[in-house]
């Protein structure tokens, strides 16, 4: 049965949050990945990368705000220490001084793994009837898959 965030138990609201935490996380480390490729991106293709990676790093910055919302709406802390993010975090960072290909393939890897682990998170919220946060992360992994696409793309 659907539930609104109100009426799910303390411990689906905490399964759930802990799951949005992970996300949050994730899209926050590829904020910074996503703004340092930006700035160090070099090459033939600089104009156009330089203006995917800002796509990316806009639309992230957007989506780490509104998951980190969605956890205050379930009556959860909300991470918000970058300590604490890289720790959970499966995306990790990159210190940017390499070539165009790589940045684009670990970008790509990046956005793969955040497709999963909304993915992840979405499936745990419908377990327990919670289909707006469902709906968010639906709607999130299918951005980072459309990412992960575009990526994809400059590589074959
Ligand atoms: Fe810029």
């Amino acid at each position: 049965m659907t539930q609104t965030a109100s009426d799910l138990s303390p411990s689906a609201q905490g399964a759930i949050a802990e799951a949005l935490n992970q996300c949050v996380a994730e899209t926050a480390v590829s904020t910074m990945l996503a703004q340092n490729f930006h700035w160090n991106v070099t090459g033939m293709a600089f104009g156009p990368l330089h203006a995917l990676f800002q796509e990316i790093y806009e639309d992230h910055f957007v989506a780490q705000d509104d998951l980190a919302e969605r956890i205050k709406a379930l009556d959860a802390h909300a991470e918000g220490m970058l300590a604490g993010m890289l720790k959970r975090s499966k995306v990790t960072e990159h210190d940017g001084k390499t070539d165009d290909k790589t940045m684009i393939k670990a970008m790509q890897v990046a956005q793969e793994t955040l497709a999963a682990t909304l993915a992840a998170a979405g499936e745990l919220a419908a377990e327990h009837g919670d289909t707006l946060t469902e709906d968010l992360c639906i709607a999130r992994g299918q951005t980072h898959e459309k990412f992960a696409w575009m990526l994809r793309s400059h590589l074959t």
